[in-house]
């Protein structure tokens, strides 16, 4: 068995033959050597992947750096990572080629679906603001979003937006990845953004004539999600004292901010009327 193979050997590779009589022919001549050069001639594939993608394992060692020695003298010519990559808890995780799939293109990485303690060696920030603001994101594998490295997805990939006025790139107005709960948004965010949720809000302000209409959402229920406004933010003391203390609610008379009444019109309240004008006009909205 052992002949046949080696003659089909021969047959097939003058190369083979080559190297065999070499060393075979004479103890006296100095063993031949086998060079990083030597290894193409047999081995296709590990000189093709590093070549292509071979980073650091291509500029900064060679091939024998790494297999030293070959069969049949060394029967398993294979190194650890460990040999060469120490000293960091990134290179105390299990099963390196689970991630560097081929250590001849060592950057090149794949992740399973469920990994997220391996992503901590690294990255700290997201798993804090993941777990400081617990929501259903936090019982989500990092990978499970990030399937390939430093890819960011989208957020549509998974969730429909909250109306056709919205696209994927306005997620960011309000959620954040690793906090999507904690709802926050900029003084620019757009009425119809909000309206998505809120027809009805939406629907009675921009009907309203009272001057409450050209103000945005966010102008009155600013920075953060279900913040409610007083109106004495804006308006400070718009009625003498007095009045104030028989009718403490301004809602009493002016009904609700997204809709004020209008007293020029016909079924007005009879209010006992206010004596002065408001002793402070709010500050001018910041947009239109
Ligand atoms: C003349 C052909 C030839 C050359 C040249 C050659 N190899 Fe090999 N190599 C083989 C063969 C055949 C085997 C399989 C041996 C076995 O399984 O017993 C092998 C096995 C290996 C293995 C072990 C693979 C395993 O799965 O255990 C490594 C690693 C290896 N070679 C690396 C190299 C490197 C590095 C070079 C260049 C420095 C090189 N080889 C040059 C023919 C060659
Ligand atoms: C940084 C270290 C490193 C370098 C550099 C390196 N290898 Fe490897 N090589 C490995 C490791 C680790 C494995 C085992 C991979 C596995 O178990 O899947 C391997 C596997 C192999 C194998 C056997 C499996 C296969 O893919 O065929 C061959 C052959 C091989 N290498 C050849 C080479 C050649 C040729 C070079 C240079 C062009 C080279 N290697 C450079 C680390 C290296
Ligand atoms: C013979 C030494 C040696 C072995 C064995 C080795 N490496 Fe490396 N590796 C290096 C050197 C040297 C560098 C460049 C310096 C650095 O980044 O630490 C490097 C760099 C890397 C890089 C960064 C590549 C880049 O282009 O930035 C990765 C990833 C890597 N190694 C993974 C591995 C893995 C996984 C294994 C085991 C399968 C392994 N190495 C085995 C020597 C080795
Ligand atoms: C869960 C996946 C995963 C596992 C397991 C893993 N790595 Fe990595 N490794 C990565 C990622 C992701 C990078 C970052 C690559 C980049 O910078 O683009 C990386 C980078 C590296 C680097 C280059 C950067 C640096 O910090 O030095 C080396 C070297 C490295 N890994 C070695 C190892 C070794 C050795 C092991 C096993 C002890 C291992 N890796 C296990 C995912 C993994
Ligand atoms: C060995 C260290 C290392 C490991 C392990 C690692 N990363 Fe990275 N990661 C990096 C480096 C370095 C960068 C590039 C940083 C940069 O460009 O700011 C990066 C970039 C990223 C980016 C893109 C950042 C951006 O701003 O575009 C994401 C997303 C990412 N990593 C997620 C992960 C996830 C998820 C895991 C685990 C499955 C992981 N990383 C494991 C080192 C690592
Ligand atoms: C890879 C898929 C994926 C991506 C990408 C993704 N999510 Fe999620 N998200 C989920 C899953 C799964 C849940 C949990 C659903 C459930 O249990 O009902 C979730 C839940 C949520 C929740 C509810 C949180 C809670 O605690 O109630 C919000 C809000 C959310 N996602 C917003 C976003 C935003 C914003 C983005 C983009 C920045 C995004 N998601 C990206 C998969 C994803
Ligand atoms: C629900 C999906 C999802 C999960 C789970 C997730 N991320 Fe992200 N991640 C994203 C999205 C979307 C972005 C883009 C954020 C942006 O553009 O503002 C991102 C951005 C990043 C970035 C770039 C820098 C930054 O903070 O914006 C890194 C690094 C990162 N994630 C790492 C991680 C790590 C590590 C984990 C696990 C602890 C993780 N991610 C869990 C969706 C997710
Ligand atoms: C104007 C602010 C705003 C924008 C823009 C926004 N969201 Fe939301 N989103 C919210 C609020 C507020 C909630 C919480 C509602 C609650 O308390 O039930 C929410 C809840 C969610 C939820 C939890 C499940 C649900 O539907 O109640 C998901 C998922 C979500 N948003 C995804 C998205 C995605 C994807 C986008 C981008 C297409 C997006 N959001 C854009 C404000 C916004
Ligand atoms: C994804 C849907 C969604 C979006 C988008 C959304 N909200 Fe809400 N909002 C809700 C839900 C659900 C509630 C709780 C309703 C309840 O408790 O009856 C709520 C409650 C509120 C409350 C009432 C809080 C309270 O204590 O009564 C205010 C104010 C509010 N939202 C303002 C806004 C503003 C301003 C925007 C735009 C920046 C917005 N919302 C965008 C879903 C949303
Ligand atoms: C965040 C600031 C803010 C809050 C909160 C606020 N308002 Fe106003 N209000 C304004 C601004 C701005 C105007 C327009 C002033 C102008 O153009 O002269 C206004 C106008 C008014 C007017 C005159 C309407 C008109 O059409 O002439 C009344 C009445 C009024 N507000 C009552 C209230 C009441 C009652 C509340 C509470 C339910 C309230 N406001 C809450 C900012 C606010
Ligand atoms: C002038 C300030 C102001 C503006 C502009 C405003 N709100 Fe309000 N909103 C209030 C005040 C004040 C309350 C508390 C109830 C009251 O006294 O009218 C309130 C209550 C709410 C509530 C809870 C009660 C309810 O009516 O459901 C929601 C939701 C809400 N606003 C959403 C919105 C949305 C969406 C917009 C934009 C379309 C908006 N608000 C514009 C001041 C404002
Ligand atoms: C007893 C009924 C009553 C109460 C209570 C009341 N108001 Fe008025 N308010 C009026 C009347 C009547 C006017 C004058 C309307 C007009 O001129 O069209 C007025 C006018 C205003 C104006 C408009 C001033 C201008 O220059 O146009 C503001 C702002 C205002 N009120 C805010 C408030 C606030 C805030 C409260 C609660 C702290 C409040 N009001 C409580 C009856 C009331």
């Amino acid at each position: 068995m052992r002949v046949a193979k080696f003659f089909n050997l021969v047959a097939a590779l003058a190369l083979f033959a080559f190297v065999g009589t070499a060393t075979a022919a004479d103890p006296a001549q100095p063993a031949a050597v086998l060079s990083n050069t030597d290894c193409v001639k047999c081995h296709e594939q590990p000189p093709k992947d590093i070549a292509a993608a071979g980073g650091k394992h291509k500029t900064e060692v060679t091939c024998q750096d790494c297999h030293v020695g070959h069969p049949p003298k060394v029967k398993k010519p294979i190194p650890q990572c460990s040999q060469c990559h120490d000293g960091k808890p990134h290179y105390k995780l299990q099963g390196c080629l689970g991630c560097h799939s081929n250590p001849h293109t060592p950057k090149n990485i794949k992740f399973g679906n469920n990994v997220t303690d391996p992503c901590l060696t690294c990255h700290s920030g997201q798993i804090e603001q993941l777990r400081t603001f617990k929501s259903k994101h936090t019982a989500l594998n990092c990978s499970f979003c990030h399937n390939v490295h430093g890819r960011i997805p989208e957020c549509t990939q998974c969730h429909k937006p909250h109306s056709n006025d919205m696209g994927a790139k306005d997620c960011k107005v309000c959620h954040q990845a690793h906090k999507p709960a904690d709802v926050t948004y900029k003084s620019d965010t757009q009425s119809k953004m909000c309206a998505a949720c809120h027809g009805k809000a939406f629907s009675l302000l921009t009907a309203s004539t009272a001057k409450h209409s050209k103000l945005a959402c966010v102008y009155c229920h600013q920075n953060k999600h279900k913040m409610v406004p007083q109106c004495t933010q804006c308006h400070v003391k718009p009625h003498p004292a007095a009045i104030m203390a028989k009718f403490p609610k301004c809602g009493e008379c002016h009904s609700i901010a997204h809709d004020l009444n209008r007293w020029g019109d016909a079924a007005a309240p009879a209010p006992a009327k206010p004596a002065a004008k408001p002793a402070a006009k709010p500050a001018k909205p910041a947009k239109k």
